[in-house]
């Protein structure tokens, strides 16, 4: 886990599998196209990113700013068999998806947000650095 401004920062490598959970559950996170939510202009409304397999997300659940647990099992016992990989957060139970986007009907409001982020290289990631500027 990275830090951005004393925030604790997700950086998520996503499978393929992963990338067509995301389509599966669009009708059941409250903000698919992240409408409400709080990104840079140059990350993909709905996958969240730049690139599609790599996320990167400011970690503190929009409700209170709890940190997320990152869950990225399917059907896991305790989530249920619907669950096809998110954030869980513990603390009153709010739901994300692995673009960091909220399940309907949960106490956090929004989106998780994505920090101003670029890549200085394929392999090298400066968070708080906007992408168009760096
Ligand atoms: Fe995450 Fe309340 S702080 S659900």
């Amino acid at each position: 886990m990275a830090e951005w401004r004393g925030q604790p920062v997700f950086i998520v490598r996503r499978t393929e599998e992963i990338l067509t959970n995301l389509k599966k559950v669009e009708s059941a996170v409250a903000d698919p196209d992240s409408a409400a939510s709080v990104q840079p202009a140059y990350v993909d409304r709905k996958l969240r990113s730049i690139k599609p397999e790599i996320l990167v997300l400011v970690g503190l659940c929009t409700h209170l700013g709890c940190a997320p647990s990152f869950r990225p099992e399917v059907a896991p016992a305790d989530l249920g068999g619907d669950w096809v990989g998110g954030y869980f957060c513990p603390c009153h139970g709010s739901k994300y998806d692995l673009a960091g986007r909220v399940y309907k009907a949960q106490p956090a409001p929004l989106n998780l947000p994505v920090p101003p982020h670029s890549y200085e290289s394929d392999d090298v990631i400066i968070v708080g650095v906007d992408q168009e500027k760096a």
